[in-house]
């Protein structure tokens, strides 16, 4: 949500800065613009709407802007004030000396701007940032050192921020701080880069230094001055950023989304690597850090998450009930903070986000610390703000997301799902609580197996695509879609349908199959695509009597299926069907064609597939 870049250096700063927002453009979208320095002058250049718009603007004067070697850029998702030219990033002072970018919520931003308007400046917009450029401004004023009045206008800040800021009078230098939302400092040879995520720089360096909470960089082409909110000097701790620049390529792929759902038989072997070796060895989980005192009083299990982390959490509840027994409660993050929540030292809290840096998750996740709950996060990224909470961790290896639409994220958790319900039955029979019978290990090992063949299996879903794309185009022009399932297929049918309704706009909906009669069915005739999830097992049987109903309503039919049961044609109109499997593996399955479904509907109806509207990446804000 947002994205921040910033250089400076002995290059010219314009294409860098462009580039980089251009690797941000997913985090957000409504509007963005840069500050440079030209001979001595400290200039604004912004545009509303996509960052073409931005890079039209900028062409026009490019001989003039790329001259100067030291940069801040922003994209904007809007929080505060219309997607508008004046509330785009950079905002300036009265005297337009200093240009700041920030990601976050100023939350006291109105008591700071009646302040700020009653000691003479005017403001020309209705964004918390625009405060924090006047801010830094009187205080430049006061002390004439901008380190020092960045770190005086944060003390008077409350909320989330990461902020860079220029000043004119101060030449070659970018200060940077940051408190609840990333920053990252990224390392050249006579050169510096700020970002608020790493697509932003990995073209140029793989060298970084991650900014913690209150603390403040001041940086020049061949300095980096890094102190703490005391003023005390700190030590960078420099590390190398495991990404690689061809991440951020879409490989001859039309979308990036595309290109993430074709990766995730790969995905899938990554996450298995080094922790599922064979289905006779025990899981391995190295950074889980729980103990056998902590597992053996363990009473019950919260996972906190929103969106499509959210659906990777229910299956991870309904296979971690199923395989060790313990109760698990799974609720969205911007709910769980508001109420009282039943926490002690006897509850594993899980935090489950792609970004790890979801601004309701981490909220939760801290809240439960408070309470003295072992925090496990299963996130995409080992680096984000939710990690460092972490007394345990599982690295979800997905690689870069950049599509807004998580895909290959929601795989790779569902799969580190799997691997903790299964290391939680071995560790707690290793502790004595619950010991496997011999069928239990026996059955513990043919899930095993059934993983460790997975990414075939999702290659041959994936082969068949042509399939998808017709059963699509078919379906493209409906107004509404209903998903329905049941037991552990749940969080697909809500998963699926949350993957249509965000990229094609079609007013999507799972529900449990077994709830179509009280009350979604008014809703059905000819005109309704119902999408059963029919996966042998269980409750197999349920959902075709339930699909049944929904077809004497008149209700288009389709299926998504791995029985060859030729009775099927004569109930649903179009069958998807994918390979066999275990019951309780069948999501992972089934998950890869109703997100190539939601991709080829929305590619037929001509949407912004990787940018879908008002969407972000990343949800920093509460
Ligand atoms: C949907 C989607 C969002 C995110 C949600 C949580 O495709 O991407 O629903 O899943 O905003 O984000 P993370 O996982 O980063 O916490």
């Amino acid at each position: 949500m947002c994205g921040i870049v910033g250089y400076v250096g002995r290059q010219s700063a314009v294409d860098i800065l462009l580039e980089g927002l251009t690797n941000l453009e997913y985090r957000g979208y409504d509007s963005a613009g840069i500050a440079v320095n030209v001979e001595g002058l400290v200039e604004l250049y912004k545009a509303e709407g996509k960052l073409q718009n931005l890079k039209d603007v900028v062409a026009q004067k490019r001989s003039h802007i790329e001259k100067s070697t030291i940069g801040i850029g922003h994209i904007r998702w809007a929080t505060h004030g219309a997607p508008t030219t004046n509330n785009a990033h950079p905002h300036s002072c009265n005297c337009g000396k200093v240009a700041v970018v920030h990601n976050g919520i100023i939350e006291n931003y109105k008591e700071l701007r009646e302040k700020l308007e009653k000691n003479g400046c005017t403001f020309r917009s209705q964004t918390d940032t625009e405060t924090v450029a006047h801010l830094v401004a009187s205080k430049y004023a006061q002390v004439k050192d901008l380190t020092e009045a960045v770190r005086l206008a944060t003390k008077e800040l409350e909320g989330a921020y990461a902020l860079c800021v220029i000043h004119q009078d101060v030449k070659n230098t970018i200060v940077a701080t940051r408190r609840n939302a990333p920053l990252l400092v990224g390392i050249g040879e006579g050169e510096y880069y700020l970002a608020s995520d790493v697509p932003a720089i990995i073209q140029h360096t793989k060298k970084a230094m991650y900014i913690n909470d209150n603390e403040i960089v001041t940086l020049t082409p061949d300095t980096m001055n890094y102190i703490d909110a005391s003023k005390n000097v700190l030590q960078p701790k420099i590390e190398m950023l495991p990404w690689e620049p061809v991440a951020l390529s879409k490989m001859g792929y039309k979308h990036f989304m595309l290109k993430e759902i074709h990766e995730q038989p790969d995905v899938v072997r990554n996450v298995l690597s080094g922790k599922l070796r064979a289905k006779d060895e025990n899981i391995v989980l190295d950074e889980v850090t729980l103990d056998k005192e902590t597992l053996k009083n363990l009473n019950r299990i919260q996972i906190v998450a929103c969106g499509t982390s959210l659906h990777a959490a229910m299956i991870g509840k309904y296979i971690i009930e199923d395989f060790c027994g313990i109760a698990v409660d799974v609720e969205p993050s911007s709910e769980y903070i508001y109420r009282k929540t039943i926490t002690d030292k006897n509850t594993l809290v899980i935090g489950v986000s792609q970004s790890g840096e979801t601004a309701d998750t981490i909220t939760a996740v801290r809240q439960a610390k408070n309470n003295g709950s072992h925090i496990l996060i299963v996130t995409n990224r080992p680096d984000s703000t939710m990690a460092r909470e972490a007394d345990s961790l599982i690295p979800v290896n997905a690689g870069i997301e950049v599509s807004v639409a998580a895909t290959k994220s929601y795989m790779a958790q569902v799969i580190s799902f799997y691997l903790l319900a299964i290391y939680m039955a071995e560790a707690k029979s290793g502790v004595g609580v619950d010991s496997l019978t011999s069928s239990d290990a026996n059955w513990l090992n043919e899930l095993k197996h059934e993983l460790i063949v997975l990414p075939q299996k999702i290659e041959e879903v994936l082969a068949h695509k042509e399939d998808i794309q017709a059963c699509a185009k078919k379906f493209s022009n409906s107004k509404d879609f209903i998903f329905i399932a049941r037991g552990i297929n749940f969080p697909t049918a809500l998963e699926g349908a949350l993957k249509l309704k965000e990229i094609s706009y079609i007013n999507a909906t799972g529900y449990t199959a077994g709830e179509l009669k009280h009350g979604p069915i008014a809703m059905l005739d000819e005109s309704m695509p119902v999408l059963s999830v029919l996966m042998q097992g269980k409750v197999y049987e349920k959902i075709l009597s339930n699909s049944e109903e929904a077809k004497a309503r008149n209700a288009r039919m389709i299926a998504l299926t791995n029985s060859s049961d030729p009775k099927l044609n004569d109930l649903f109109e179009a069958i998807i069907r994918i390979p066999e499997s275990n019951e309780l593996i069948s999501p992972i399955l089934a998950i890869v064609p109703l997100q190539l479904l939601a991709y080829y509907i929305a590619e037929f109806l001509g949407k912004d597939v990787d940018q879908p509207r008002n969407l972000a990446k990343s949800v920093t804000v509460e």
